[in-house]
């Protein structure tokens, strides 16, 4: 692997730019890919075997552009697909729900832990298992909130709808005395001031964005690949579907990233997928 490929992260949506913001911000001298699968979002109410072909899908794709690094930069893709991608392909890749966990367990001081993600990530007890394999002795509160990711990709950050709905999902979960919340899911960070309101002060609010940061450091150190030349780059942010990001979210989404711009081009990943099985000669996107 070299030094010069770049760090490939991709979600069902705009999801995964809170990830990718953390990486962007501890890695400027990486170039850094990022593939929004808008085509096929939401992933949370598809079935686990449908998800997973499409994270084998991208992660082909990643694969093929020489990604030195790669990032499941949604709970529901590493839920489905993380360790079936592990087992294929030999390039490092990660997701958020093992950080989101280690993070969890270490904030919570009375043992009484919640986690709200997509109904897919919910359904398949990735977050509620592991918690518990990490502390048997945690009581664990999941809770799925399927509406927060088109409030999100539609740029209602901040609105009276979304504070609406935040109470409706949220509220039984305070009358639990929950001290620590994981956000499972990469939407829900854009919702944080919300959510923290709902949840009030005594509750601390998990987005392993950060410890995703320095996971990925330290295996681009272990191999050897951290680049350390400073360099202009020229990072891509690519969707499946151009026609589904929606401009208001780009207004709001960019200030909340800390971007200067957020440029999207479409790369519809499946008909080059099928021309290239074709067998006609592409210039790769
Ligand atoms: N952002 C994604 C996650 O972390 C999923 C949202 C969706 O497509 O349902 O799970």
């Amino acid at each position: 692997m070299d030094k010069n490929s770049p760090i490939a992260l991709f979600d069902s949506g705009v999801g995964g730019l809170t990830i990718a913001k953390e990486i962007i911000n501890e890695f400027p001298n990486e170039k850094i890919i990022y593939f929004g699968d808008t085509a096929h979002l939401p992933y949370g109410p598809r079935n686990q075997s449908e998800v997973r072909g499409f994270v084998m899908d991208i992660i082909e794709y990643f694969h093929s552009l020489k990604a030195k690094m790669i990032i499941i930069a949604c709970n529901t893709a590493t839920a489905a697909g993380l360790r079936e991608v592990q087992e294929v392909f030999d390039t490092p890749i990660i997701g958020p729900i093992e950080p989101g966990v280690g993070e969890g367990v270490l904030a919570t001081k009375n043992k009484r832990i919640g986690v709200i993600a997509t109904e897919g990530t919910i359904a398949s007890g990735a977050y509620q298992n592991s918690l518990k394999r990490v502390g048997p002795d945690l009581e664990v509160f999941a809770k799925a909130c399927p509406e927060f990711i088109p409030l999100v990709e539609e740029g209602e950050l901040y609105t009276l709808k979304a504070k609406k709905v935040a109470q409706r999902y949220l509220v039984p979960l305070r009358e639990e005395g929950i001290d620590t919340l994981i956000l499972g899911c990469t939407h829900f960070p854009y919702l944080g001031k919300i959510i923290s309101e709902v949840m009030g002060e005594g509750v601390e609010l998990i987005y392993p964005g950060k410890s995703i940061a320095l996971k990925v450091k330290n295996l681009l150190k272990e191999e050897n690949i951290l680049q350390e030349n400073k360099l202009e780059v020229n990072n891509k942010f690519y969707v499946s579907d151009l026609n589904r990001v929606s401009q208001n979210f780009v207004e709001l989404g960019k200030d909340f990233l800390g971007f200067k711009e957020l440029d999207f081009e479409e790369l519809d990943l499946w008909s080059y997928k099928a021309k290239v099985n074709r067998g006609e000669t592409l210039i790769q996107p």
